[in-house]
């Protein structure tokens, strides 16, 4: 018995948002966006989908894979930027649409590393016997922090959702080992500035475009590349593995040059074990980005048991964080 992933589910809108949809919205190509960032399309949500909304349906479908029922979840932990309120929290709201009467609800931030951070808390309250049942959800209405006039961010983000439930059980994806990591040095890199209590709401606030994520794209991708390659290597050797031993790799899901210059570390892997499908598709979902990779990645039944599955991410804060998952079934 130990902390393991048994079931999963994700959630996407159904609005597609194409290159060629954007190509009418602000100067940009097709060709510039697929060079620069391997994204094709995205989705949006509607007016009546809300992060609460598509992390509750993504829950659903984790707890009908892991067969379990909401009233037996003991705690629910969503990770998200964009939650539906400052406060309550969307756990709390969650837990009301998922009626799982005795669990405790709370939100984490993490902003794209928002996954792996909640997987590792599970795995610790799991490991510390005071949970056997927790759901961890991720779920981002990044449009709604969007600006769509700014053509260096509005190409990169889309919505979606994921979550898994981790059980204290016999049979599943073990987590064999997580490391986490931040800089508050580099807070201003990327950011939303207005909105919380530093610089609330106003009519400034709003001429200048400060609800609205704003980012310095290509330090950002520096700073991604080196952590998420860092935070791997510490991972693996945490679970006394090397990169040898890792047999389908899932990096956070911004931007395919990402994705390929952390894919050189790993090059006994072919191209089909490195996951690169969520981006192509949805382009960045923040928190959600490796949880629906994983989400479709098991969809597929082609993991083997024994194989293990190497997840990494890096986000706004900076935040970043590794985990390595072993295949039981
Ligand atoms: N269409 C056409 N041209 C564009 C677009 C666009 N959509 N966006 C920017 N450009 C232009 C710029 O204006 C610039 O023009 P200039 O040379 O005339 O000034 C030129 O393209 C190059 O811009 P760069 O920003 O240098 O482009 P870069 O190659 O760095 O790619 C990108 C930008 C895609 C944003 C990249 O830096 C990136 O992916 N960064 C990392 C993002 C990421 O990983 N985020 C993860 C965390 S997200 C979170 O936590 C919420």
């Amino acid at each position: 018995m130990k902390a393991r992933i048994i079931g999963t589910g994700s959630y996407l809108p159904k609005k597609v948002l194409s290159n060629s949809d954007l190509e009418k919205m602000v100067e940009t190509s097709d060709e510039w966006i697929v060079t620069r960032t391997g994204i094709n399309e995205r989705r949006i949500a509607d007016a009546e989908e809300f992060t609460s909304t598509m992390g509750a349906l993504a829950a659903k479908k984790a707890l009908i894979d892991a067969n379990l029922k909401a009233e037996n979840i003991d705690a629910i932990i969503v990770a998200t930027i964009t939650p539906d309120y400052i406060f309550p929290s969307t756990a709390c709201l969650i837990q009301k649409e998922l009626v799982a009467k005795k669990a405790a609800a709370f939100d984490i931030q993490a902003a794209c590393s928002g996954y792996i951070y909640a997987l590792s808390l599970a795995k610790a309250l799991i490991d510390s016997a005071q949970y056997k049942n927790i759901l961890i959800i991720a779920s981002e209405k990044l449009s709604s922090i969007v600006n769509y006039k700014d053509r260096s961010t509005c190409v990169l983000f889309g919505d979606g959702a994921a979550a898994a439930v981790v059980s204290y059980h016999h049979k599943g994806l073990e987590i064999k080992a997580t490391s986490l990591g931040s800089d508050g040095e580099q807070a201003k890199l990327l950011i939303l500035p207005a909105g919380g209590s530093r610089n609330p709401a106003s009519l400034k606030t709003i001429e200048d475009e400060m609800h609205f994520i704003q980012m310095a794209g290509s330090d950002v991708f520096k700073h991604a590349v080196r952590r998420m390659e860092s935070s791997s290597k510490k991972c693996l050797k945490k679970a006394n593995l090397t990169e040898m031993d890792v047999s389908w790799l899932i990096p956070h899901q911004a931007n395919m040059r990402i994705i390929d210059a952390i894919a050189k570390r790993f090059s006994h892997l072919s191209q089909d074990r490195v996951f690169k499908d969520v981006v192509k598709k949805y382009g960045n979902t923040s928190a959600s980005s490796v949880g629906i990779a994983l989400d479709e990645l098991l969809q597929k039944n082609q993991i083997k048991k024994g194989e293990n599955i190497l997840l990494t991410a890096f986000g706004a804060g900076f935040t970043w964080g590794s985990t390595i998952l072993t295949y039981e079934v």
